[in-house]
């Protein structure tokens, strides 16, 4: 499930990818690693290092917690030691945990929102800075989404409002560092059954419901009224990443079908 190979494009770069145990962000790390690249494959479900060892080769795996500091500067650490330095950061780690109406959202549930799809990059764009500095450059994408506009997950909408936010004016305060700093926004996307589940606790009666007016205000936004798939989504992250987007800074890339979020 890697989509389209480019042979050799990561070749002789480091990539650091976090969420890489499973949907977008594995899908990621094992094209990247099919493309040359020496991938960290990151996460905190232990199952991480039986994906990194699909992907053979040069490829890694680290455990961590991507919602605390330690964590993150832990991750990237780790990655400079094993392969020499640090290229690329693909920020994958987020997702919304509960699909309900603002007014429904308890204050901890909206802390937990906050932590899971904005903590994660920030900690680890701050984390990453000095291996790409002492690399003489280098680039982050992060993985934002297009529910900044959507209904039923107001704190995750605003989470990924605050990594747009992020990339923007990361990008313009280290592109004289030579460090590229973008995003994707993507919208719906089908995956396989969660072997980790967004949500510890299960979804109650209310919150399937809620869940399945938001596939259908998804759907209803997108020009294309489907879901993405994974490898759609795979595909636009490997390309910010490369090379080839070298004049590519501070832009948040709709993946959607025609929504823009
Ligand atoms: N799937 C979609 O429909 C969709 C739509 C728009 C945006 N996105 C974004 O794409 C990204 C990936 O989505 P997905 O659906 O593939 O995710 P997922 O929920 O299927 O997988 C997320 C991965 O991140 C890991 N993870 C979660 N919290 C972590 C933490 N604190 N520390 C370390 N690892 C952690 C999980 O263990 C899991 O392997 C997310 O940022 C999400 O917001 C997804």
């Amino acid at each position: 499930m890697t989509g389209a190979i480019f042979p050799g494009r990561f070749a002789g770069k480091v990539l650091v990818v976090t969420g890489a145990a499973q949907g977008i962000g594995r899908a990621v790390a094992l094209r990247a690693a099919a493309e040359g690249g020496r991938v960290l494959f990151v996460d905190r479900a232990d199952f991480v290092g039986d994906v990194a060892a699909e992907a053979g080769g040069e490829a890694a795996a680290f455990n961590a917690d991507l919602e605390t500091w330690d964590g993150a500067e832990a991750a990237m650490r780790h990655a400079a030691d094993i392969f020499g330095g640090i290229d690329i950061l693909i920020n994958n780690v987020g997702g919304a945990i509960r699909m309900r109406p603002f007014a429904e959202f308890e204050p901890g549930q909206i802390d937990a929102e906050i932590r899971r799809s904005l903590m994660p990059t920030l900690y680890c764009c701050r984390a990453v800075l000095p291996h790409l500095v002492a690399r003489g450059g280098g680039t982050i994408v992060n993985v934002s989404s297009n529910a900044t506009r959507g209904i039923h997950r107001v704190p995750y909408s605003a989470a990924k409002g605050g990594v747009n936010a992020v990339t923007q004016s990361l990008a313009m305060e280290m592109a004289g560092r030579n460090i590229r700093v973008v995003a994707t926004a993507p919208g719906g996307t089908e995956a396989p059954p969660r072997r980790i589940p967004r949500n510890a606790d299960g979804d109650n009666p209310d919150e399937r419901q809620w869940m399945a007016e938001v596939v259908e205000q998804v759907k209803q936004s997108a020009f294309m009224h489907r879901y993405g798939t994974i490898e759609e989504q795979a595909a636009p992250i490997l390309f910010l990443a490369s090379d080839e987007a070298s004049y590519i800074t501070g832009t948040v890339l709709p993946v959607a079908g025609g929504d823009t979020g």
